[in-house]
């Protein structure tokens, strides 16, 4: 059995405050940065941070054609937060064109161990339980370890778009309906 078996998908609270900034620390250590959510709330008042990700997830405060997102943790068992990933159940133009229906990260210290693969089949199988027929999702320039983890799910690519800034999107789709939810072959 794979390591990453112990994983759940959690919403965030200020219970995860700590280790939610570790993962954080881990990936601005690095030198990666963290573009995927507001990061300087995050750091400064976790208590809002929860709050506007509260809001974000039932479409409250967000610029014009900006879809609703949930962000979930990716949690073991001794409670480390090895990751994050964000679903927008319901997507439209603009945004819809270069950005899918998910995006994750797994910290550094955690990768190459199938995180990233269990997070996208759990946060598959909420999918299903909305009843999307499929998702989409979206690889900005070249990312194979990515590329793996669609796959593992059974995604397939679908197509490249230009974005508005010119860069390549390649667009993978997975099928709701093909895959079981286990994430591994
Ligand atoms: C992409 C990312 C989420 C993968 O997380 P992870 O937990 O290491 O992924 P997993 O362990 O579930 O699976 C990774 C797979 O990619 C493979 N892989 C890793 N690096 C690779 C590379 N350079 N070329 C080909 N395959 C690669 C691994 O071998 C593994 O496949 P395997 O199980 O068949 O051996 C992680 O690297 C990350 O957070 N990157 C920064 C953020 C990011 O790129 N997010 C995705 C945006 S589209």
């Amino acid at each position: 059995m794979s390591q990453s078996r112990g994983l759940v998908l959690v919403r965030p609270t200020l219970a995860l405050q700590i280790e939610y900034r570790k993962m954080v620390e881990e990936f601005i250590a690095v030198g990666e940065g963290y573009p995927w959510n507001n990061v300087d709330l995050a750091r400064e008042d976790f208590a809002a941070f929860v709050r506007e990700l509260a809001e974000e997830a039932e479409g409250i405060n967000l610029p014009p054609g900006v879809p609703a997102q949930q962000t979930y943790c990716g949690v073991l068992e001794d409670g480390t937060v090895v990751g994050e990933i964000r679903f927008r159940p319901s997507l439209s133009p603009p945004y819809e064109p270069h950005k899918g229906h998910i995006g994750y990260n797994i910290r550094p210290s955690a990768q190459g161990k199938g995180y990233a693969t269990r997070q996208l089949a759990l946060l598959l199988d909420e999918a299903r339980r909305l009843g999307l027929p499929g998702v989409l999702l979206t690889i900005e320039g070249n990312n194979p370890a990515s590329v793996r983890v669609i796959e593992k799910n059974e995604g397939c690519f679908s197509h490249q778009v230009v974005d508005e800034r010119g860069d390549v999107v390649s667009c993978y789709w997975i099928d709701l309906d093909k895959v079981d939810d286990s994430g591994e072959q």
